[in-house]
């Protein structure tokens, strides 16, 4: 049995891209590894966040992810601010890490933008952190979307660092796990662009708490193109938009793209997005409605929150005070 980790950030409600590329995958993994499952608030922090409504994220995000299927029982649940190792560990990794590594992440350059001057230097060494989650528990596994990868090989370079400059065998080397059809969900305005909880458009994203009416005018109104569907997936070439519907309704479904082209080819969208708003809509609301009865026993979320907590430090603790000992630090107490 492998230990498993995995988080998200508390920076919104969960889109259908965290859904299908990570969530969804993270269920049945909690039955065949030792699976632990983060809300990452401190990363969240990295760009500001109003702090009544990190509150309310946090809480969201917990159900949400108890919603779909995640069981506090079955796996470690928490809150990533709630175990003091992971910053304590990412402050060594800040100085184990290279500029230059840091330099070549694709994500910082996203999120920055022209502004890099501005923005806060957590945004920067957030990848730090993120190791820092993970070899916390040294665990091997990640189950992640697409857009993780390059976080994950920094990760590794790390541990290997860390390794070598304290000439130990003590951090593992990670393996990504990164599933399915839909590791990369796109926009539903932009085929080009990521589906993302902080896209100033709402229209580009389903969230998990959209009802019935929001998911269909949603869909109804995603960018597509005047052809009608192909038969075959070569005929999905150069189409991006196509494309993100077909792998949407796909992973929904639990079937590969070239099924629903077997099926619904030379539709045009306009039927072929009922269908999917249908498929989405019967899928999502069983969800939306847990989430909201979670939400209404806070002081019941709040514990299973805690509970999980002092089992993440359990584990968590003896490795990083291992690792402060290999660095040369005193013994506290
Ligand atoms: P975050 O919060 O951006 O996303 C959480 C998970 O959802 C996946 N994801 C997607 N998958 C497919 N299509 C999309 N459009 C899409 N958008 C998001 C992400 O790949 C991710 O798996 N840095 C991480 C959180 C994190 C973490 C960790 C992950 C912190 N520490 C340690 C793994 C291990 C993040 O910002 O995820």
């Amino acid at each position: 049995m492998s230990r498993v980790f995995s988080g998200i950030q508390p920076s919104g409600v969960p889109t259908l891209g965290n859904y299908l590329g990570a969530i969804r995958n993270w269920v049945p993994l909690q039955d065949t590894q030792e699976a632990i499952y983060c809300v990452v608030d401190l990363h969240a922090i990295t760009q500001w966040q109003d702090p009544a409504d990190l509150r309310r994220q946090t809480r969201e995000m917990a159900a949400a992810l108890i919603a779909c299927g995640l069981d506090p029982k079955r796996c470690i649940l928490f809150v990533q601010s709630h175990v003091r190792a992971h910053a304590e560990l990412a402050w060594i990794f800040n100085c184990v890490a290279r500029l230059g590594w840091l330099n070549r992440m694709t994500q910082f350059k996203d999120k920055a933008g022209k502004n890099q001057e501005a923005v806060s230097s957590g945004l920067y060494v957030y990848p730090n952190l993120m190791a820092a989650d993970i070899h916390a528990y040294h665990a091997t596994k990640v189950p992640v979307g697409d857009d993780q990868k390059q976080h994950l090989e920094l990760a590794n370079d790390i541990a290997q660092k860390f390794n070598h400059d304290y000439g130990v065998d003590f951090f593992p080397n990670i393996e990504p796990l990164i599933q399915g059809v839909a590791a990369r969900v796109m926009s539903l305005r932009d085929g080009s662009k990521k589906m993302s909880k902080s896209d100033p458009s709402d229209q580009s994203r389903i969230n998990l708490t959209d009802d019935a009416d929001t998911i269909s005018q949603k869909i109804k109104r995603a960018k597509t193109d005047p052809e009608p569907l192909p038969e075959h997936m070569a005929g999905l070439e150069g189409r991006p938009e196509a494309r993100n519907l077909v792998g949407i309704l796909a992973a929904i479904t639990g079937t590969l793209p070239e099924n629903v082209l077997r099926e619904h080819g030379g539709q045009g969208f306009g039927a072929f997005k009922s269908t999917l708003a249908d498929a989405l809509i019967a899928h999502l609301s069983p969800i939306a409605a847990e989430m909201k009865r979670l939400l209404e026993d806070q002081a019941a979320l709040d514990a299973a929150l805690r509970l999980g907590a002092d089992r993440a430090s359990a584990i968590a603790e003896p490795i990083v005070a291992k690792a402060r000992d290999i660095v040369g630090f005193l013994p506290s107490r």
